[in-house]
């Protein structure tokens, strides 16, 4: 049986939480379209979106792999289709390129025994741009819309939706008792019992309340943290790569949402309205301990401790250019007002 190829990454928009805009779905297209006669044109396409971050390659890769990243999740792997491989060849090759682009920093050998890489770890992990971006600036000088903030929220959205997916994905690779950890992480998603207290479910009414997502806020850096996370977590080479990067996110993001949160609560929001953030302010800095906790005895060689690391600087880096996007989007957005109020 032969497949057009062109069928294999058309999906189905039609589920709520699936965020995207269809101009993003007719760019991914278009790359598709490319990949479809030589894979040497995504390779280039690739090659200028790691080189230049933000312009129109950078875009249409993000989003051409976000496109595969929905659908797997929504269909799996395709196993016996002509898609498994495929995609498979694309995520390799865009995979390869990326990790040319990455910092080499290594860790110094002395750092070798974990109780000594740990601390130094954490440190890096609070040091990190993604804990003193510009953005949360705004949000302490009580400087945004309600639109700036609908905003901010669809963007986050675009993760916060899948968190629990990345944890269940990469719980297969990981041995026995380390699965506790993380299915007590998930047992937390799922609101420990309480469904309506699941955290996209409590997320929900915040986003509503500021109008909803739009299709077209979606940032091609929102999309590259769920890419990366995908690659860390589902297509990982071993464990210490998720390791790293799902404990470093987690280790930060009660450091970034306490200021988003003491924002919302000047807005005069109610509790019920910001309760999401409240819970990860609480909850998010033990799973960041837990996850560590559980993986770093099976973390046993300075190669390994390299891996955690450089997972857990990539992540972060990702997590910054998600706050990038929605800055430098606020701040495109505030030009384009001043300059229309200035030609009329
Ligand atoms: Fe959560």
């Amino acid at each position: 049986m032969t497949t057009n190829p062109k069928r294999m990454l058309k999906l189905n928009y039609s589920e709520r939480l699936s965020v995207k805009s269809d101009l993003a779905q007719t760019k991914s297209w278009e790359v598709l379209e490319q990949y479809v006669s030589p894979i040497e044109q995504v390779k280039n396409l690739a090659i200028e979106a790691f080189q230049n971050k933000g312009g129109s390659a950078w875009r249409k890769i993000q989003f051409l792999l976000f496109d595969m990243n929905l659908r797997l999740m929504r269909e799996g792997f395709g196993l016996g289709t002509p898609r498994l491989l495929r995609e498979w060849e694309l995520r390799n090759l865009i995979e390869q390129i990326e990790q040319q682009h990455l910092p080499q920093e290594k860790v110094p050998s002395e750092l070798a025994p974990v109780e000594l890489f740990m601390p130094w770890l954490k440190d890096r992990i609070s040091q990190h741009r993604v804990n003193h971006h510009p953005l949360f600036e705004l949000f302490d000088r009580d400087d945004l819309s309600d639109e700036e903030v609908r905003y901010f929220l669809a963007n986050y959205r675009v993760n916060m939706q899948r968190f629990h997916l990345h944890v269940a994905a990469f719980s297969l690779i990981v041995p026995f008792e380390m699965r506790e950890e993380l299915y007590h992480n998930l047992h937390d998603e799922f609101g420990q019992g309480d469904f309506s207290q699941a955290h996209p479910n409590l997320y929900e009414p915040l986003m509503d309340h500021f109008g909803g997502a739009q299709e077209e806020d979606i940032n091609p850096e929102s999309c590259h943290l769920l890419n990366t996370k995908i690659n860390l977590c589902w297509f990982g080479d071993g464990l210490a790569y998720g390791i790293g990067g799902m404990g470093a996110l987690e280790l930060a993001i009660p450091l970034q949402q306490r200021r988003f949160l003491a924002h919302l609560r000047r807005r005069g929001l109610s509790e019920d309205l910001v309760k999401f953030f409240v819970v990860h302010c609480e909850l998010d800095e033990d799973h960041g301990e837990g996850w560590f906790a559980a993986g770093m005895p099976y973390i046993k060689s300075l190669e390994d401790l390299q891996k955690v690391f450089s997972s857990a600087m990539r992540i972060l880096e990702a997590r910054a250019g998600v706050y990038d996007g929605i800055f430098n989007g606020i701040i495109e957005r505030r030009n384009q007002a001043n300059k229309y109020l200035f030609t009329v």
